[in-house]
């Protein structure tokens, strides 16, 4: 993706491959917020909120505390103003926010929620990068921003398409923003007939084994759901739940991940090659 001015400070990368714990990193997310926080407000300069968004968001505890997140990266002078919700989720809301510079982000908001803690906490289960798994939800939550933010992390640096994450700290992610103005790009769900479908294809198949041999890590709910189409490209993002090829489920992910992919570009009427020896040819790292 385009290389965008870094306007926040992201943490260590090594800090999940180290192990570090969920004390750790509950208390070591982005140290550099802290002075971010510190600085004087301008609390002219904020409060650009959709009222209408903003009201509809409200009608919910959960909605509310995530109302207060993006308040406070507002009051910060983090962010310059917020759009409104590109997509409200079950497990998050994602929001355009708008930088000092006029520049666009994405900011993704992860919901504290006992069910969803729950079903995460079987995927931190049993990756490498975690020695310690939390019992306390938010901090579930916190360490699957974390996650994502690592991933979209370890993707970028490997070249591949996915949105350039900027900042995380807590339930709040902030990454490149993908779209025209303030369109979102479509789903590729969402295209009955893509441009180039092939060269589509291709595209993704590379990112499928570029992301396991290069970045060592394997999407996990990879499908037209998840890819973004923008400027005839495809973007992959939520890539939260992705794990390390080293994870016990790491193969019944990468099967997945292929069959969805295949199955949507059958659909599409593209030949599509023969989804074994793909998977032999991904996961041969020789
Ligand atoms: N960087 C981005 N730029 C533009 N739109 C985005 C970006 N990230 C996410 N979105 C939009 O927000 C939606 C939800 O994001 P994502 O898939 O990461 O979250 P999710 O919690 O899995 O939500 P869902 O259950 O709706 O898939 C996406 O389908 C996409 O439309
Ligand atoms: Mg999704």
């Amino acid at each position: 993706m385009k290389k965008k001015k870094k306007e926040f400070i992201d943490e260590k990368d090594e800090d999940i491959e180290n192990g570090v714990g969920d004390d750790d990193i509950a208390n070591d997310f982005n140290k550099n917020i802290d002075d971010l926080e510190k600085k004087n407000v301008d609390s002219k300069r904020i409060k650009n909120v959709d009222q209408t968004k903003k009201r509809a968001t409200v009608d919910s505890v959960f909605d509310e505390r995530m109302y207060l997140q993006l308040s406070k990266l507002l009051k910060t002078g983090t962010l310059g103003r917020i759009e409104g919700i590109i997509s409200a989720g079950k497990e998050s809301n994602v929001y355009l926010a708008y930088g000092q510079k006029n520049e666009e982000y994405a900011i993704k908001i992860y919901k504290i929620d006992t069910n969803t803690s729950r079903w995460m906490r079987n995927y931190i289960i049993g990756d490498p990068r975690f020695k310690k798994v939390p019992n306390n939800v938010s901090k579930i939550i916190y360490l699957w921003a974390s996650k994502e933010f690592k991933n979209l992390k370890r993707a970028y640096k490997a070249g591949l398409s996915v949105p350039e994450p900027i900042y995380t700290k807590n339930n709040v992610l902030i990454m490149e923003y993908i779209g025209f103005e303030s369109i979102p790009a479509p789903k590729l769900k969402d295209i009955k007939t893509p441009k180039d479908p092939v060269n589509l294809l291709n595209e993704i198949l590379y990112f499928i084994k570029n992301l396991y041999q290069k970045a060592n890590l394997v999407h996990g709910d990879l499908s037209e759901f998840n890819i973004l189409y923008h400027n005839q490209k495809p973007v992959i993002i939520d890539i939260s739940q992705a794990v390390t090829i080293h994870h016990p489920k790491a193969e019944i992910f990468l099967v997945r991940d292929i069959t969805n992919i295949f199955n949507y570009f059958e659909k599409v009427g593209v030949e599509v090659p023969n989804p074994e020896e793909f998977y032999y040819e991904v996961i041969n790292l020789d």
